[in-house]
């Protein structure tokens, strides 16, 4: 199998990282210019096009018309066209490669490269073994779901940008433990272990507890955890929290329709 990415920066990184040591893949690209990477660079289109069966689109939003333009002419029914691209749905691609070409539209998240991505799925064709064989790849490098388009808007606002608005929290915590004057990677290392710990605890308890009964069981009667959680209540943290996945959904609902 032989995988091309058309631009290589941070999302196409993380795919090559995540498949790197599957057997059996050999990978090619394309970009502006050429990276500091071992992999063949191409650098025109076609020859990327000639080279790959599988072919990841892995530009911005606003790059991929352009991309799209170019690959109109050439031949591409006998291969898979794989799209991260946010906000652009397969009717998008289709209306430059028309619908004979297998399209997979998909929404990772860049833990991708840890083969610990969620990542959204859907075809134009879900019968073609090509495309199923994306599914299975997709599946190795984390949870994978098949979905159907009009989910991918709340789905990359919650696993597409989920990391950022993760880190982002964490970084509340950070600022906060400031005043314990330790440097920045005892911190860091810290915060770590936390989030490692708390992954562990609910990761171990999943099947047989809700997140509100884990939560209960770090809470003490009138104790510390309690009056924190009062606090979050009361200010509406939880609904404000909301508003930033909203954010991002209407962004990426944006997005769809320009
Ligand atoms: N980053 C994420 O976490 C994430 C998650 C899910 C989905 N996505 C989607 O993945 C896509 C890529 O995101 P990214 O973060 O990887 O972007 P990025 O780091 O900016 O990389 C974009 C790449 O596209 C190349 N490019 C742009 N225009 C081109 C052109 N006309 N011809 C050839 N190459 C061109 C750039 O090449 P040069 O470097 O040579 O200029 C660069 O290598 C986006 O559409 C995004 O919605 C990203």
């Amino acid at each position: 199998m032989k995988y091309g990415f058309i631009g290589f920066g941070n999302l196409a990184k993380a795919v090559y990282q995540g498949l790197e040591r599957v057997n059996g893949i050999e990978f090619a690209y394309f970009a502006r210019s050429k990276k500091g990477v071992k992999m063949h660079y191409f650098d025109r289109i076609e020859e990327l096009v000639s080279f790959a069966d599988v072919i990841w689109i892995a530009v911005k939003p606003q790059d991929i018309g352009g991309i799209l333009e170019q690959l109109q002419p050439l031949k591409l029914e006998e291969k898979v066209i794989v799209s991260p691209v946010a906000g652009k749905s397969i009717a998008f691609i289709e209306k430059y490669l028309g619908n004979r070409v297998p399209i997979v539209r998909i929404m990772p998240n860049l833990a991708i490269a840890y083969r610990k991505s969620v990542t959204a799925f859907a075809t134009n064709q879900p019968h073609n073994p090509h495309t199923e064989a994306i599914f299975e790849i997709l599946s190795q490098l984390g949870k994978a779901v098949k979905l159907n388009e009009e989910g991918f808007d709340l789905f990359t606002s919650v696993f597409g940008s989920g990391p950022a608005f993760i880190l982002a929290f964490i970084q509340i915590f950070k600022e906060k433990m400031r005043e314990f004057e330790l440097p920045g990677n005892v911190l860091d290392e810290l915060l770590l272990e936390l989030t490692q710990g708390t992954t562990q605890y609910f990761a171990e308890n999943q099947l047989n507890y809700s997140i509100e009964e884990l939560i209960r069981n770090i809470t003490s009667k009138g104790g510390t955890t309690q009056a924190g959680l009062e606090y979050f209540r009361q200010h509406e943290i939880g609904r404000h929290f909301e508003g930033v996945l909203d954010a991002a959904r209407r962004r990426s609902e944006e997005m769809s329709r320009g």
